[in-house]
């Protein structure tokens, strides 16, 4: 199965990216994970993603389509994906169609929808291992041990774009560019909407659900 997982910043997609892709056994990856791990590598590509996402603007289209691209069209992605976080404009949608074919296109789309209020706070409670970028929450997930990742012991960190101006931003963003994706995957119809305010495991089992 290919799978998406939409919604706003802070809204879930990467707490329950593995248990999506667990579920279905296919690999996953999040966009915002993929710029991450180039910039904690130094790479051209990863500088210029850091100078759009320290604003909580997105990064050019023409860019993002390359990378998630080169991912998509991997080998250990023939088997079913799941991707987090991509597309979030049209042009993105658009080119993810297109490499997908008439007879290859996404399963589901699962719109995670939560309050703008929730959202915000989830994101000023939010640290991030940095190796893996498993998600924490200061309140509602926090780590076994403090500052360390359950994962893999590595060290947390707060982003900063979950800085209180950026995270505006980001929200405003979003709604403008990505929530009309909402619109084009349902009249295509594969979206299924999930309400995300429940707990991780209630969000978890309603996402698992909304594959049947
Ligand atoms: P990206 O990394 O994709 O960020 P995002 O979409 O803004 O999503 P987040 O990672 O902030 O939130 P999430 O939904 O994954 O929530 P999480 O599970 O962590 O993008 C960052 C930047 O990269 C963008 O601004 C842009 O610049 C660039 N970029 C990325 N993709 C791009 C693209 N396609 N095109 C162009 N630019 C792109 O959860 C949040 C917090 O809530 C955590 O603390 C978690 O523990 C907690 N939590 C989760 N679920 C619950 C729950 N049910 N109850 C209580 N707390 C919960």
């Amino acid at each position: 199965m290919k799978v998406i997982l939409l919604g706003p910043p802070g809204a879930g997609k990467g707490t329950q990216a593995a248990r999506v892709a667990d579920e279905l056994g296919v690999t996953r990856a999040a966009s915002g994970d993929l710029f991450r791990e180039n910039l904690r590598n130094e790479t051209e590509l990863g500088l210029l993603a850091k100078s759009y996402m320290d604003k909580g603007a997105l990064v050019p289209d023409d860019v993002t389509i390359r990378l998630v691209m080169s991912w998509i069209s991997a080998p250990e992605q023939d088997g079913g994906f799941v991707l987090d976080g991509f597309p979030r404009t049209l042009p993105q949608a658009e080119a993810l169609d297109g490499a997908l074919g008439p007879d290859g296109g996404l399963d589901r789309v699962l719109y995670v929808n939560v309050p703008e209020d929730e959202l915000v706070r989830r994101l000023a409670g939010r640290f991030i291992c940095r190796n893996c970028q498993t998600p924490y929450h200061q309140i509602t997930s926090p780590p076994k041990t403090e500052g360390k990742c359950d994962e893999c012991d590595g060290e947390l960190y707060q982003r900063d774009d979950d800085k209180a101006e950026v995270v505006m931003n980001r929200l405003k963003v979003y709604f403008d560019e990505t929530e009309p994706l909402v619109g084009h995957y349902r009249s295509s119809g594969v979206l299924r909407e999930i309400d995300g305010e429940g707990t991780v495991e209630a969000v978890g089992d309603l996402l698992v659900e909304a594959l049947q």
